[in-house]
């Protein structure tokens, strides 16, 4: 099994984002996201598993984890998006802004053909990185009712399409969302 072949990391001032796994302040960023109501009833053990299992984006404000994206791939094909948080006093700088470029420019991402997301209500925060709504007729899910925490009404999600894809050159269908 292969996981992402690189670590790479982006600093902008007192600033810095983190791929390294090691980097992941597993109190800070399941503090905050405890407060993200999608987040609500997950336990702090389930919270780490997910984040040890995914590949995050750790957001430093100095050495003060203040932000995090989560990315779960196969590293092929196919990443969704989740977990997306900046510290309430630290938004509105741009920050957002600049995590979700650096996953979209990590080099295990940016080569792949569709990234998935979940929102209720930041559909104009990940629109100018190209996210769009998928087709209602063809995305489907299945949600546990035993594992069910919420309910609220089932979601719409986007899915950015690259213009182009530098893993999988031959493929280019007519409709990106048909194949
Ligand atoms: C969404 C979030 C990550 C954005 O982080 P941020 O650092 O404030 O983002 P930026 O400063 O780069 O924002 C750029 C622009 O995106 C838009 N934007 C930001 N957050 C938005 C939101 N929640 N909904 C719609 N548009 C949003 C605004 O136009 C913003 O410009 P402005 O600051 O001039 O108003 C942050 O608000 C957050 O953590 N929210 C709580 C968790 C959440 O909702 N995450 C997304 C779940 S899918």
């Amino acid at each position: 099994m292969q996981g992402p072949r690189s670590i790479p990391g982006w600093e902008k001032g007192i600033y810095a984002i983190r791929t390294d796994p090691a980097a992941i302040d597993f109190e800070a960023a399941c503090g905050f996201l405890r407060s993200a109501p999608w987040a609500a009833g997950l336990s702090h053990e389930a919270m780490k598993r997910a984040l040890r299992n995914s590949l995050c984006f750790s957001l430093f404000e100095k050495e003060r984890q203040i932000g995090l994206a989560r990315v779960i791939s196969d590293f092929a094909t196919y990443a969704y998006l989740c977990d997306v948080y900046i510290e309430e006093s630290r938004r509105h700088r741009g920050l957002g802004t600049w995590l979700i470029r650096c996953v979209l420019d990590h080099p295990d991402i940016s080569c792949l053909k569709r990234i998935a997301l979940i929102t209720h209500d930041a559909h104009d925060f990940y629109r100018p990185f190209g996210f769009q709504f998928a087709s209602p007729n063809h995305y489907m899910e299945r949600l546990s009712s035993s594992a069910a925490r919420s309910t609220e009404p089932p979601l719409q999600t986007a899915i950015s399409f690259p213009q182009k894809s530098s893993c999988h050159p031959e493929a280019k269908p007519k409709d990106p969302r048909l194949s």
